[in-house]
């Protein structure tokens, strides 16, 4: 019996409509369009409005997805989001996304927890199970309402981030060429201090006190994620190429993780591939952590850019240090 081998079937995605530009924000902290642009190569991000919360956008994405995949989001039996801004602490917010699109409820329903990797976790979830046989239409959303978490008068960190929603729905691969390739995923947790939330959590529960210092927001070393996202995203796109025998010249377009347009000028010349291979809306959008690659890469199929055959490295790395590749042929 030939082995089932998954792909993936259509791509979605969803942005709130409000847009914060670095001009907005140099006018709440201490800050400059010019300085953003150059270090990070962001000008705007999108903002959720009040009201809506992570399961709206995720589940508009994948509503998205599951109309570029032609089928009923009826037919969807399995559902992965990746988030670090959940609805609430529990449930998860997959359960709330299958209420949102009326899919079944006898079918798992889970969130992966692993920053920004974590649509690419989710993905590498979603291959195995259905080359596992078991399932045949997987939604794996990547989801983020990053300005519900993020410090707006720290400009260390608030003119990083931004909102948003990807998805993808994965399936059997049809005997074509098309399919996931290969995954490799990976995590450093002596690095897990350099970018988390100190409070809400086991070791420092919710208090006024906590509150009061801040605890609940992002803190990052910035020049440490830095070091180790061109390290990491380098050498797991080179295990990605090695490992399927591919040139630099084989890839199409790399859709990786867009957290800061240096890191990925400094990865385009250590890997090889030239940056006009690389996917880029990080401009549009900041970074938007498990929802960056599912964002760009809906953006690059619609668009037209990404045609089918074309062979795709996929990249990311975040907060853990939790970080991975892929190669996909679209
Ligand atoms: N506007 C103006 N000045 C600022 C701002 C700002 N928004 N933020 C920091 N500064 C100041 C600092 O206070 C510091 O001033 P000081 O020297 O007087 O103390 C100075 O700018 C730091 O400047 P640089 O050293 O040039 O900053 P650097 O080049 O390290 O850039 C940055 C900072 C953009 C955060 C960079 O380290 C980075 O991109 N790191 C990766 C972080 C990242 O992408 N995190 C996202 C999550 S993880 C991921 O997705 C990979």
């Amino acid at each position: 019996m030939t082995p089932i081998s998954a792909r993936i079937l259509g791509t979605g995605r969803a942005l709130p409509d409000r847009v914060l530009t670095n001009d907005d924000l140099s006018k709440k902290v201490e800050t400059s369009d010019a300085w953003i642009n150059e270090r990070t190569g962001i000008r705007e991000r999108r903002i959720l409005e009040e009201g809506l919360s992570t399961s709206d956008l995720a589940a508009r994405a994948g509503l998205a997805a599951a109309q570029a995949a032609e089928i009923d989001p009826s037919q969807i039996d399995c559902i992965i989001v990746a988030t670090v801004t959940p609805d609430q602490p529990m449930p998860a917010v997959a359960v709330t996304v299958q209420q949102k699109l009326g899919i079944k409820t006898n079918v798992p329903a889970f969130d992966i927890s692993a920053a920004c990797a974590g649509f690419l976790y989710g993905l590498s979830v979603a291959d195995a199970f259905v080359r596992g046989g078991n399932f045949k239409r997987v939604l794996v959303v990547g989801v983020e309402i990053l300005s519900r978490i993020v410090d707006w008068t720290d400009r260390n960190t608030c003119v990083l981030f931004g909102d948003g929603a990807g998805a993808a729905i994965i399936g059997p691969a049809q005997g074509d060429e098309r399919g996931i390739i290969s995954t490799h995923l990976f995590a450093d947790g002596s690095q897990a201090g350099a970018l988390n939330i100190p409070a809400g959590g086991s070791i420092e529960p919710t208090t006024s006190a906590s509150v009061e210092a801040r605890h609940h927001f992002v803190k990052m070393n910035g020049k440490v994620i830095f070091t180790h996202a061109v390290k990491n995203l380098s050498r797991a796109a080179q295990i990605a190429l090695e490992h399927n025998h591919l040139q630099p010249s084989d890839i199409s377009w790399v859709v990786a993780h867009q957290a800061n347009l240096r890191i990925l000028e400094a990865v385009s010349a250590r890997v090889g591939i030239p940056l006009e291979r690389f996917y880029l809306n990080i401009q549009k959008y900041g970074n938007t952590s498990s929802a960056s690659i599912p964002i760009a890469l809906d953006e690059a199929v619609r668009s037209g850019k990404i045609k089918r055959g074309d062979r795709l490295l996929l990249a990311a790395l975040g907060a853990g240090l939790s970080w991975g590749s892929a190669v996909v042929r679209y």
